[in-house]
């Protein structure tokens, strides 16, 4: 089964808290995402193996850690997922980025494809998706298995607020897939919101409700 990491650091704690606050702005939202995206990766990315690399200071020669070369790739979920792309890309601009277009439909809230692109070497990348929510997990799991259909195979799923019903779907669909959270709320609404959530996640990025 795979493992779910919920970020306790005081600093994601806060930000999305504030993120959560129905009067925050669409400004600061979106600046917020950033930030508590950019600490996240810094969490998710501590496995990441090193190696002993000589390199000469000023002073003299030495061996120094650095990333082993294990290749990366951030795959936003379309479109709320894209306010979390430039956080991500901060911390690791190597990165290689694909894109899955998703959206859920509003009576059915099953997630419908528009759009899939990934780097043709997505199978020899670690890959990292990303989308600020995982409501009922349909979304999240769908685009996971587009990739795996793909090639990917070594994939970890981040967002920021997951109800316990999509971490169930997403665990039993993809039991390799580790996740990482920032808050675990509690349900979901008859929407199929998540609650207490932060609302439309997409709708707060880009203003439109
Ligand atoms: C939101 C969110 C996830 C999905 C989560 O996207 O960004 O992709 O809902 O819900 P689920 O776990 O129940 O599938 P939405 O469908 O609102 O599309 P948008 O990003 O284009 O706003
Ligand atoms: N998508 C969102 O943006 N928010 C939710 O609470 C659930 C799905």
């Amino acid at each position: 089964m795979s493992k779910v990491y919920v970020f306790d650091h005081p600093l994601i704690q806060h930000k999305v808290s504030m993120m959560r606050d129905k009067n925050t702005t669409t400004k600061d939202f979106r600046q917020l995402a950033q930030e508590v995206v950019t600490l996240m990766t810094f969490e998710a990315t501590r496995d990441l193996p090193l190696k002993e690399v000589e390199i000469e200071t000023p002073i003299c020669k030495g061996k120094f850690n650095m990333l082993a070369g294990e290749d990366l790739a951030v795959v936003p979920i379309l479109r709320a997922g894209l306010g979390f792309l430039d956080g991500f890309m901060s911390l690791v601009p190597n990165a290689k980025v694909g894109f899955i277009g998703l959206y859920r439909d509003p009576n059915t809230h099953q997630p419908v494809e528009y759009y899939c692109k990934l780097p043709d070497d997505i199978g020899k990348r670690k890959i990292f998706v990303v989308d600020p929510m995982l409501a009922t997990g349909g979304s999240g799991a769908a685009a996971v298995q587009f990739i795996k259909d793909r090639g990917g195979k070594d994939i970890s799923f981040m967002c920021l607020i997951a109800a316990p019903e999509g971490i169930e779907v997403m665990q039993k669909a993809h039991p390799d897939v580790d996740i990482y959270i920032a808050a675990k709320d509690d349900h979901l609404n008859e929407h199929a919101y998540i609650v207490p959530g932060l609302g439309d996640a997409g709708d707060r990025l880009y203003g439109t409700k």
